[in-house]
């Protein structure tokens, strides 16, 4: 049989795209491991966006938090600051309770075996795996969607996801090499992210394109199929912008329980199908004529945005007005972001 793994770890000896986390082959070949922390914290918020994305998100909290200590000392609000715009804030709270389970239990060094990293606050079975086999080069296999998708075309899988989940990840952990699993897991990613990518695979120079099932059957950019997903809903909100004539706005900090928790946000409504009016604080509330529209994992949300200049001596029932140098835009998460832009404009020139 041919060994599949050794090809693909050739040509990522000469492809593997460089990352500030990773080590790259010729060193990780001379002994040299990356930083726990760095690979955590990057699997973390590559399972939120791209990798160009991530890069800068990555690097300014690495700067401002060079060690999991570091974190596990930052105040909340900081880092909910830090993360915002990378959304699914769910994740910045973990990665916190994270970092503080791992100085509170391991004095500070990461756990380097799948089961006790999966014991982890915010560590769910692809993060363990990634981690132990990129940061600890254990033969543990690495699932995520570019996998999946290799693996249905390399064996010409038609079964639709997420039904052939657990196919897939048979296929995957066949293949996982007890030799250099660490950079096996990272190649088997970017041959999915660079060349067997989702609608026009670049087969002609894959290393797999000999073996690849699905190549010789002429299906590999329809693969994988997938289950047709129910129609994304959409909830409306009303939120309420104001502006005190020196310049502060004011804004809340949202329970820690549910969407956006933890985040600055502007006070509101609930998000449902009609929304009632609950204005912070009595006053001649007016309409902007756009809505932000902001599209979450399961639904769309359509805000419509209350704008006042408020009295200088307004007392708010909820919330607390933040100067200018207490607040910056760009803490608030992206949905906040967006009906600030809206609404900045008409309450510009007090
Ligand atoms: N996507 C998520 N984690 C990755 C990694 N370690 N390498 C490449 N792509 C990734």
């Amino acid at each position: 049989m041919r060994d599949l793994s050794s090809e693909l770890l050739a040509w990522y000896d000469v492809h593997a795209r460089e990352m500030p986390w990773r080590v790259s082959p010729a060193d990780r070949k001379a002994g040299v491991l990356p930083d726990p922390y760095a690979v955590w914290m990057s699997e973390v918020m590559l399972q939120q966006t791209t990798v160009a994305a991530v890069r800068d998100y990555h690097r300014k909290f690495l700067e401002i938090w060079p060690t999991v200590i570091d974190l596990a000392a930052a105040e909340d609000a900081d880092v909910m600051a830090a993360w915002a715009g990378l959304g699914y804030y769910a994740r910045a709270r973990n990665l916190l309770k994270c970092a503080r389970a791992v100085v509170a239990d391991y004095g500070g060094a990461f756990p380097d075996t799948y089961e006790a990293l999966l014991k982890l606050p915010g560590i769910g079975p692809y993060t363990a795996a990634a981690i132990s086999a990129i940061a600890f080069d254990r033969p543990e296999t690495v699932v995520d969607g570019n996998v999946e998708r290799v693996m249905a075309r390399l064996y010409d899988i038609h079964e639709p996801l997420p039904g052939s989940k657990a196919a897939l990840t048979q296929k995957a952990q066949a293949l996982t090499p007890q030799e250099r699993p660490g950079d096996y897991a990272q190649a088997v990613m970017d041959l999915g992210a660079t060349i067997c990518t989702p609608r026009s695979p670049a087969c002609g120079i894959c290393p797999w394109r000999d073996p690849c099932a699905a190549r010789v059957a002429g299906t590999a950019a329809e693969l994988p199929k997938k289950t047709p997903k129910k129609k994304t809903p959409t909830r409306f909100g009303i939120v309420y912008v104001a502006r005190r004539p020196d310049g502060a706005w004011l804004l809340e900090t949202r329970p820690e329980k549910g969407l956006l928790g933890g985040m600055l946000g502007w006070p509101g409504s609930d998000w449902c199908d009609q929304p009632e009016e609950n204005p912070p604080f009595e006053a001649d509330w007016q309409p902007l004529d756009a809505e932000a529209r902001h599209t979450f994992t399961h639904f769309h949300l359509r805000l419509r945005i209350m704008t006042v200049h408020a009295e200088s001596d307004t007392q708010p029932l909820r919330g607390q007005f933040l100067s200018p140098q207490d607040f910056s835009p760009t803490a608030l998460p992206t949905a906040m972001r967006k009906v600030f832009d809206l609404a900045h404009v008409t309450l510009r020139d007090i």
